[in-house]
């Protein structure tokens, strides 16, 4: 579904039942506070706006849990609500197979320069950045969509990244290791240059789905964001920089970063995806800001990891779907579903062959998705719903023999947030981890012997259903 801007999205949600209005917070930790509680009260957290944000004028203010509402992800990627979670991924990797890009179309000028502020009036504390966890070291955004150019070839790259708020015009950034972001900045740096930068703290939330998904090296993120929303991303020339930029965004931040040698600042510690401050507080690169573009009352979104197991509702936003690519892409057949949360990857298959399912767990880490700091891959038969943990562990515990279930491949793929890295690796910058594979599939090789489960058949269960499902649902 397209959206115009967020406020179109708003007032979707808003009519929906699916966002809640909140008045008069305070940007030190009750924002965040808030945003956390609401999803551990609620399986599936609404969309949060708030308003009169405590020593904000009225109209400035912050939308939270766009990633983690479920309707949200429907709409955006345009797939019915009441398909289950293993059917909208398919219908979605369907839907994928007709990629067609859609390039961005470029316009003169757009709401987001509705005000302009430059060089020394430049004053980031104007936008109101948020202290969201107890022990974040400082004021952050953390629901960017951040434009960069590749120096040589010209391509446009888009990531989420979050960004500390240092002073007026300075804040720092924390890029993971590996990430398109983190090798183009290096690229810049590497020719003795800043890397110039765009940082969009609020915009049509398909820009920044796509901006915080995985696409491979050189893929036009604009291209696929118009494919999504079925028109193409409208975008204007930069202020500062001539990077294009989304013409409806809220606010952009624009500006270099400095090569290392350029000063540093602390990054760190924050709340991470992982649910612990596991990155710690580092030096990190400076980036300066020479121009601020906003609209009136603008809204910045603000996305902290939420890790309680069940929020992550939207489905279609996490990387499940690319694992599954990327597992098909090497030939693997028999895959049923496959879901992909922090750090692991759950692969439902039906088993055809001696190794086939070592073969699918090894598969869905070699890719830029499945592989990225994937400590744990968890591998149950076609009768499983990946999506379903209480499933996945019921066999788990029942198929899994550990003695010869279990593998520990070492020195794999992962970054410096990972909590368990210990503390002389992360000192010489060793960010490898080991990655376990359970393969909790029934044994191959006496499958047929394994005895039933006791579940009701496909045909018992209808013919009951019909008969007495009245009394059962009331
Ligand atoms: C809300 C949100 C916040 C994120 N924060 C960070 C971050 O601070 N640092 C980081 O390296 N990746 C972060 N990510 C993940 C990256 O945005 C994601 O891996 C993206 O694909 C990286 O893009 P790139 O490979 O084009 O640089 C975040 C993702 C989301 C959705």
């Amino acid at each position: 579904m397209k959206f115009n801007d967020l406020r179109e999205f708003i007032v979707c949600m808003r009519e929906r039942g699916e966002l809640v209005d909140i008045e008069g917070a305070d940007w030190d930790l009750e924002i965040g506070a808030i945003t956390y509680l609401s999803s551990l009260t609620s399986k599936k957290p609404p969309c949060l706006l708030f308003n009169h944000i405590k020593g904000y004028p009225p109209g400035f203010r912050v939308l939270t849990t766009v990633r983690h509402n479920r309707m949200a992800g429907r709409l955006i990627y345009g797939v019915d609500e009441h398909l289950s979670d293993d059917e909208a991924v398919l219908l979605w990797r369907e839907r994928m197979k007709q990629y067609e890009p859609v390039p961005p179309v470029e316009v003169a000028t757009g709401p987001v320069k509705e005000n302009i502020i430059s060089g020394d009036d430049v004053d980031l504390f104007k936008m109101p950045w948020v202290r969201w966890h107890e022990h974040d070291g400082g004021r952050y955004v953390c629901g960017t969509s951040v434009i960069m150019r590749e120096p040589e070839s010209g391509y446009i790259n888009l990531g989420s990244y979050r960004f500390k708020l240092i002073d007026r015009n300075r804040i720092v950034v924390h890029i993971g290791s590996g990430h398109n972001g983190d090798v183009i900045r290096k690229r810049y740096w590497s020719r003795g240059k800043s890397c110039p930068v765009a940082i969009s703290l609020g915009q049509e939330p398909a820009i920044f789905m796509i901006a915080g998904t995985s696409l491979p090296w050189g893929a036009a993120e604009y291209d696929y964001m118009g494919w999504l929303r079925g028109a193409p991303v409208e975008v204007t020339k930069g202020f500062y920089t001539d990077l294009p930029i989304p013409a409806t965004a809220e606010i952009i931040l624009e500006g270099e970063m400095l090569p290392p040698d350029g000063g540093s600042e602390i990054e760190g510690p924050f709340g991470e995806a992982s649910g612990y401050y596991g990155g710690g507080a580092r030096p990190s690169p400076v980036t300066k800001i020479h121009a601020i573009l906003y609209r009136n009352d603008p809204i910045v979104i603000g996305d902290p990891p939420l890790i309680v197991e069940g929020s992550g509702q939207n489905v279609l936003y996490s990387r499940s779907i690319d694992v599954r690519e990327e597992l098909e892409g090497l030939g693997v057949p028999g895959i049923k579903g496959v879901k992909h949360q922090y750090s692991r990857n759950i692969i439902s298959l039906e088993q055809s062959y001696p190794g086939h399912a070592m073969r699918a767990a090894l598969g869905s880490c070699g890719g830029g998705s499945g592989g990225y700091h994937v400590k744990m891959v968890i591998v149950v038969d076609e009768d499983i719903d990946p999506h379903n943990i209480e499933e996945v562990f019921w066999a788990l515990a029942t198929r899994c023999d550990p003695e010869s279930s279990i593998s520990v491949c070492k020195g794999t793929w992962s970054y410096a947030i990972d909590p368990a890295l210990p503390p002389e690796k992360r000192a010489t910058g060793d960010y490898t981890s080991s990655l376990a594979v359970f393969n909790a599939c029934r044994p191959f090789h006496w499958k047929q012997d394994f005895p039933r489960t006791t579940r009701i058949s496909e045909e018992t269960r209808k013919i009951y259903e019909a008969k007495w499902g009245h009394i059962l649902k009331s």
